[in-house]
């Protein structure tokens, strides 16, 4: 059986491909405040303004292509058996071709319906409108998981960290949780190791490699594929 390697990644893998990051400019997102787009709050207090950030992220995705940290990890499943977790609400991951991924906080190419949250549709293109709507005839809202709300594939991810071989923890500043909490659920003998230019701080048996994903994953992947 393949070793098992669970991969955490955050926006920093998606950086060198054009997507910026969360805290590493002045703490807002496209000048937008996070309580303002990415809550359940200001999804009641004003949907067509949630919409339309939402809808500014997505074209940047689009228009966004993997990187060879994306790449790399892709390399990866030759010799192991790799599942990858992720933040990210893009979908640079799937396009750069690996098979395993969980999105923990949802994936913006995608609708819900805010009637029945297991309808769930791709969005065709970059717009996702007010007046578009499920079959039911209600809103559709993004496929995001807002602070405040539950992170439905934690259990899932927990599991799969449970039963991994290495940890490999990749351009997350590990400051939001539940998902942060999930460097802690590895087993005893797991190996683990960080990849981040700005690592966070983290327990004293995380091997630390402070480069950038597009550097240091190729060459942590050819490493482990010698
Ligand atoms: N390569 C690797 N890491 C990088 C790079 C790069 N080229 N550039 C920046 N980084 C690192 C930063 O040093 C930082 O530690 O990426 C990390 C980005 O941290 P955040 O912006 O906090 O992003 P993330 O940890 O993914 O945020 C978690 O918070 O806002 C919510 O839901 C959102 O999923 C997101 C969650």
């Amino acid at each position: 059986m393949k070793p098992h390697i669970v991969v955490l990644t955050g926006a920093g893998i998606s950086a060198e491909s054009g997507i910026r990051t969360f805290r590493d400019s002045d703490g807002t997102w496209e000048n937008y405040r996070i309580e303002e787009v990415a809550t359940p709050a200001a999804w009641k207090k004003d949907k067509a303004l949630v919409l339309e950030f939402y809808n500014q992220r997505r074209k940047q995705v689009l228009e966004a292509n993997p990187n060879p940290a994306h790449l790399a990890l892709v390399h990866l499943e030759t010799a192991y058996n790799v599942s990858i977790v992720t933040q990210n609400v893009d979908d640079l991951h799937e396009r750069a071709g690996s098979t395993s991924v969980l999105h923990l906080h949802g994936e913006i190419r995608k609708a819900r319906s805010t009637v029945n949250p297991t309808e769930i549709l791709e969005i065709t293109g970059w717009q996702l409108n007010p007046g578009d709507t499920c079959s039911k005839g209600s809103q559709l809202r993004p496929h995001i998981v807002w602070f405040g709300e539950e992170v439905p594939a934690l259990q899932t991810a927990a599991e799969l960290v449970s039963t991994a071989d290495m940890l490999l923890v990749i351009g997350t500043s590990l400051a939001v949780y539940p998902a942060a909490g999930l460097i802690y659920d590895t087993p005893p003998e797991c190996q683990k190791i960080l990849i981040d230019p700005n690592a966070p701080s983290v327990s004293p048996d995380f091997t630390i490699i402070k480069k950038q994903a597009g550097t240091g994953v190729p060459e942590l992947v050819n490493q482990l594929l010698r």
